[in-house]
């Protein structure tokens, strides 16, 4: 049984991740699209999304929920928006089944608290076996030096081990 790794990014810092992660496992990758894409840019990109991440709205996707019944191992890729998880992963989570599945979280941030984030997307990925969350802040700034960490969380789901 494979591994998948599904993934959502507005400004480029989750896919930054995504690609690094998918070149050292040559896992399935799967990157939400929404049927109206939120702004990425002013005041508009942080109102929209915030919006609808603080009240749990659901938003459109554009990507067909995946058939996930290939894949013993599926690996979630988010940036915190409000202190919690992005709407586009937010719709997908309530749709797909993850239980029996090992699931690994990928959460990017700027900084702020990511517990809430993590919670969240727990809670809806209920039934799944939690495997571990790889945090990470901005990584495609020039400063991110979290290869190490990056290396350590691949080799963990290649051994299917949890990532402390
Ligand atoms: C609508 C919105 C809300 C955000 N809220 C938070 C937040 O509460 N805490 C935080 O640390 N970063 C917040 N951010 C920043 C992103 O989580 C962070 O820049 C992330 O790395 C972006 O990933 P992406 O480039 O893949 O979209 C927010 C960004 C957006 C667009």
């Amino acid at each position: 049984m494979g591994c998948i790794l599904i993934s959502y990014s507005l400004t480029g810092h989750v896919q930054f991740l995504c690609e690094k992660i998918v070149s050292r496992l040559g896992c399935e990758w799967l990157q939400l699209v929404v049927k109206r894409p939120y702004p990425s840019k002013g005041f508009a990109k942080f109102y929209r999304g915030g919006r609808d991440a603080t009240f749990h709205w659901p938003v459109r996707l554009a990507t067909p929920i995946p058939d996930l019944s290939a894949f013993s191992t599926v690996i979630i890729a988010t940036p915190v928006w409000a202190s919690t998880v992005s709407p586009p992963i937010g719709s997908l989570l309530r749709k797909v089944d993850l239980s029996q599945k090992k699931v690994y979280l990928v959460i990017s941030c700027s900084g702020g608290d990511t517990q809430k984030c993590r919670k969240r997307m727990l809670k809806l990925a209920a039934g799944s076996t939690y495997q571990g969350c790889l945090l990470t802040i901005d990584p495609k700034e020039d400063a991110w030096d979290g290869d190490t960490a990056l290396q350590a969380f691949c080799q963990a789901v290649q051994q299917g081990n949890t990532y402390e």
